[in-house]
């Protein structure tokens, strides 16, 4: 529209439909807004003081009129819940890491931290293949922020203590905006970054290209081996081993169900491992003394996430434990 830009540009699987649902709310309202103030306008006029209109027998109640005020906009209002809770439920229903890019998130006062399972990190920017499910495993260090989107339509809450996920399709290469959407303190609106959806065979060269300081033909550490070091520079191993008898094996149990000492089952996702890590008493695994110390203020958020894709590589052979492969283009 004459460079107005009315929406951001749509860039993911979820954008058409938002933006229908956003125009549908928006015609709704227009449309009840027209209705409610054009009969207040036109009885305000009509029967306006001296006025020569008819004001014998003025009527108490019309049955017919109330129940259709009641049902039309009630047929016209509860599509649009259905198709919103729809909407919002697919969006933020976790999706299997196995079928999707899983990128690990840490907000911070005030910068985004991503980490890809290859071990690449970024700051504030973020590159993600067209085409391929993305899942955002996200966890704040200090307060609440949100990660936002906005040609994505993605928008999540990212809180400490907790992991949340979200996950989107980028479907057209370009440079898009990331803001930080809760204020977070003084450099708040500072926080902000670029996420950039590259086609498939581009993203593989810039997995491969950036080299982080190292000479050509190195790569990055994976987030598992990194992972994987820590378990034994923190001492994990020495409890946790294969034989099981001091602590629990941790080979295989990445989103299997662990029964607990107090008699519940849960299952094993990234949110149990975090937990049994920093709070290792809450939901220990029945058979196990309580010996595991808790880890809070030894390992960061970072080096939980860590931990966390190595033991889930010892459960998985997810796409996050694949190499960047040899130049296969498929365009
Ligand atoms: Cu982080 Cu606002």
């Amino acid at each position: 529209m004459n460079g107005i830009e009315l929406l951001p540009e749509r860039a993911s699987n979820f954008a058409e439909e938002m933006d229908w649902l956003y125009f549908t709310l928006t015609g709704l309202t227009i449309l009840f807004c027209l209705i409610v103030f054009g009969s207040v306008l036109y009885l305000m006029v009509k029967y306006r003081a001296g006025s020569r209109v008819d004001r014998s027998n003025p009527p108490h109640g019309n049955l017919k009129l109330e129940i259709a005020w009641s049902v039309i906009p009630l047929l016209m209002g509860v599509p649009v819940f259905i198709w919103a809770s729809k909407l919002f439920v697919d969006m933020y229903t976790p999706i299997p890491t196995e079928s999707a890019l899983p990128i690990y998130v840490v907000g911070k006062q005030w910068m985004w931290h991503l980490q890809h399972p290859t071990g690449h990190r970024e700051n504030n920017e973020l590159h993600i293949p067209v085409g391929k499910p993305v899942k955002l495993i996200m966890i704040s260090q200090d307060v609440i922020h949100a990660f936002f989107v906005p040609a994505f339509r993605i928008k999540r809450d990212v809180i400490p203590g907790r992991y949340q996920t979200a996950w989107f399709i980028a479907t057209k290469p370009g440079k898009y905006r990331l803001f930080c959407a809760e204020y977070c303190g003084s450099k708040h609106s500072e926080m902000t970054g670029w996420v950039y959806a590259m086609k498939p065979a581009d993203y593989e060269k810039w997995l491969k290209e950036v080299r982080w300081g190292m000479g050509a033909g190195q790569r990055p550490e994976t987030m598992a081996e990194m992972g994987e070091k820590l378990f034994h520079v923190k001492g994990c191993d020495s409890c946790h081993k294969p034989d099981g008898k001091q602590a629990p094996n941790l080979i295989g149990i990445f989103g299997k169900q662990r029964p607990l000492a107090d008699g519940r089952m849960v299952i094993a996702d990234e949110a149990y491992i975090r937990r049994s890590i920093y709070d290792p008493e809450v939901q220990r695994v029945a058979g196990y003394k309580a010996i595991m110390p808790t880890y809070v203020g030894r390992l960061d958020e970072q080096e939980v996430l860590r931990l966390i894709a190595y033991i889930k590589s010892l459960s998985i052979k997810p796409m996050e434990n694949r190499q960047p492969q040899k130049e296969k283009t498929n365009d």
